[in-house]
């Protein structure tokens, strides 16, 4: 059957290496498509002991926990909400704090303890561990609340309206806990952070002195772990279609790469393939794994398109990570092993049409670029349980 979203090997190349050199413009200087956005903590690898409250603010659920850190990670208490209501038109910032606030209080608050705050939005670390929300994506939009900090805030409303008494806040992306969760596994010569959900993005560790945005930083020195916001990659080869559905959403123009690769948007990428069969417009990523799991009560034309979608998700995914590994490559002397700890429901999907994994065409189409790259280098694609809420707890305990 016709595919056109069909990408060669050789469009992949030119999108890993496109995204390979904006990366190195996102490490020059601020405000470019891949903005690059150094992270100021150190994570530790070993020696970590404590306890931590945990929050995870995702594209759909809201998460929180009490996570200790020692010989053995103990989560408890974890309780999950979602929370798509704050992508409904008049959403406050006060509705959001009111709406974690009794999500939060649902756990047996500990005192003073630090709080580890996934967030996944592009937002500027601060040096004292809070961040400052740039611009929602996901089709959220909160008003008033870019280019204010997200933590202090929402620790002076807990402290106000709960009886937990916090003082300590961390607030870090959701690549970056995956990161930094990945440490857990070790002998690796670099790590990326990846996530392929409602939302996609990338983070991994680059050397200081390779990043010129930050070289001269007083007090901050070593590795530095970047959140890349790659989601924004305005790569080429994508198709009219991803042009409609770009013009159609509420970020017209931004997160490009996203809107070609991430649960929140495939649905979307359908409908405009059949744009005259009246498609439901609440038709989502779930809705094609439907389609391709009961290939029998759909279209044979619908379940192959679903397919194909899906299929060239994975593929850019992987054209993706071959593009940051190169950058790995001219950042550290000799980079062999390659550890991706990947989280996102779609990331870890399968499905019955062509009996596939989501997992097994990223690491395929890995392995036929590194190939034609001559590139001697392995990446292995791992997965741990809760990483977000692990690596948020190493986030504020390190
Ligand atoms: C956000 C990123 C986030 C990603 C995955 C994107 O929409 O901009 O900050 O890491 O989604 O959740």
């Amino acid at each position: 059957m016709n595919n056109q979203f069909a990408l060669t090997n050789s469009q992949l190349l030119d999108i890993a290496n496109d995204l390979k050199s904006k990366i190195e413009t996102g490490l020059q200087k601020d405000g470019t498509e891949i903005k690059c956005l150094p992270t100021y903590i150190h994570p530790k690898k070993d020696g970590i002991e404590g306890e931590a409250t945990v929050f995870d603010l995702g594209g759909t659920n809201f998460r929180a926990a009490v996570v200790s850190v020692g010989k053995e990670t103990e989560i408890t208490g974890l309780v999950e909400k979602d929370i798509t209501e704050m992508k409904t038109a008049g959403f406050t910032e006060d509705d959001l704090y009111n709406s974690q606030a009794q999500i939060i209080t649902q756990l047996n608050l500990p005192k003073n303890s630090p709080i580890g705050y996934c967030f996944s939005y592009p937002a500027k670390s601060l040096i004292n561990g809070d961040a400052e929300l740039i611009n929602w994506t996901k089709g959220v939009s909160i008003a008033g609340m870019a280019g204010k900090p997200v933590g202090e805030p929402l620790v002076e409303f807990l402290n106000k309206n709960t009886n937990g008494s916090f003082n300590k806040i961390a607030v870090v992306n959701d690549t970056i806990t995956s990161l930094f969760a990945g440490l857990m596994n070790p002998g690796y010569d670099a790590y990326i952070g990846l996530i392929v959900g409602t939302g996609t993005n990338m983070a991994t560790f680059f050397p200081s002195e390779y990043i010129p945005k930050i070289k001269n930083l007083e007090g901050w020195s070593g590795e530095t772990p970047v959140n890349l916001e790659s989601g924004n990659f305005n790569p080429p080869h994508l198709t009219a279609l991803d042009v409609e559905v770009d013009e159609n959403s509420d970020n017209k123009g931004f997160q490009k790469f996203e809107k070609a690769i991430s649960g929140m948007y495939l649905g979307r990428i359908f409908r405009a393939a059949f744009p005259n069969d009246g498609l439901d417009v609440k038709l989502d990523a779930a809705g094609l794994s439907k389609m391709m799991n009961n290939p029998q009560d759909y279209k044979l034309e619908y379940v192959e398109t679903a397919f194909q979608i899906y299929e060239r998700s994975a593929r850019l995914v992987a054209a993706s990570l071959v593009g940051l590994v190169q950058n790995l490559n001219s950042a550290y002397p000799s980079v062999k092993k390659v550890q991706v700890l990947a989280e996102g429901s779609l990331f870890w999907s399968k499905v019955k049409a062509h009996d596939t994994k989501y997992v097994d065409i990223v690491n395929a189409t890995i392995k036929e670029l590194l190939a034609e790259l001559k590139l001697d280098a392995t990446v292995e694609i791992s997965r741990i349980e809760n990483a977000n809420l692990i690596g948020a707890a190493m986030s504020v305990l390190s």
